[in-house]
């Protein structure tokens, strides 16, 4: 059976239909889903039922193994690769990340060399009487960049974002040791995609801090600006889980909010992996 590729019609987005994640995957069909990964920002996988080896696996054909801070005391027992993205508590403890990812962000964004891409394994969704619960949104930031003003894109040609992760502080309860770990570093704020050389906004509102050569209130203007303009919804795709969902994204292309919508005892738990960037964007 070959490898269809279905688009969300969304700015980004596709279904890859006719592949089992379970089995292994020949190079020529991991060429055609890495493809339509560059491509389409997020793909995603129906009706999969994978072990954590075979996570681990197939998260490798896309880059090494990087790991979240937040996920060191909440990962899959003997699997550290793997982080669990949940709020199911067991013997009075959470076992996972609780409400991850809630304001718009791409993943690490304040490490000097932010991953590639992340996959979000689905085993557990929340809904009620079929009304699915807990999406994902996607924003497209090349769309976003696509659709700025001449003026606007060249005034930020050339522009440097600084990103500190101790502004989390305000949304995730993150220790001193965390914030010593990660020192404020800077990225461009359009950035071109190593593999499509499509120009991409990389601005958020909570991590980003500054911008090189303006003051404060200019800075904020102008990353507030951005931020909002990038999560229009012309450029946002909603992913409504289905247990079994193996779901890739690019955080090149893309930034994600995850919508917390659910609380128990309605249930969502998720397997999460990242994967390092072989060629960054620049
Ligand atoms: C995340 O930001 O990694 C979490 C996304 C989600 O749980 O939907």
């Amino acid at each position: 059976m070959g490898i269809d590729v279905i688009r969300t019609g969304a700015a980004v987005g596709a279904e890859i239909r006719g592949v089992d994640l379970s089995r292994d995957l020949d190079d020529g069909e991991f060429d055609a889903i890495e493809n339509a990964y560059n491509e389409n920002g997020v793909i995603f996988f129906r009706g999969q039922s994978i072990t954590p080896d075979r996570l681990l696996l197939l998260t490798k054909r896309f880059g090494n193994l990087q790991l979240n801070t937040f996920g060191e005391t909440l990962g899959l027992p003997d699997f550290p690769g793997i982080v669990l993205v949940s709020n199911v508590e067991e013997d009075g403890r959470e076992i996972g990340i609780k409400r991850a990812g809630e304001n718009w962000h791409s993943d690490m964004c304040y490490t000097p060399k932010p991953p590639r891409g992340t996959i979000l394994y689905a085993q557990e969704v929340p809904e009620i009487d079929g009304l699915t619960l807990g999406d994902t949104c996607f924003a497209a930031t090349h769309a976003a960049y696509d659709a700025l003003p001449d003026a606007m894109k060249q005034r930020l040609d050339g522009l440097i974002a600084e990103f500190d992760f101790a502004a989390r502080v305000r949304a995730v309860p993150i220790t001193q040791a965390q914030i010593e770990a990660f020192p404020p570093v800077t990225h461009p704020i359009v950035r071109t995609h190593p593999y499509t050389s499509r120009k991409c906004l990389y601005v958020m509102r909570d991590d980003c801090t500054g911008i090189a050569g303006l003051d404060d209130s200019e800075a904020q203007r102008l990353i507030e600006a951005l931020a909002d303009h990038i999560v229009r919804p012309e450029f946002v795709y909603r992913h409504v889980w289905q247990p079994g969902d193996v779901l890739v994204w690019d955080n090149c292309t893309v930034q994600h909010k995850a919508i917390q919508d659910y609380d128990l005892p309605l249930r969502r738990l998720m397997q999460r992996t990242t994967f390092a960037a072989e060629s960054a964007p620049t």
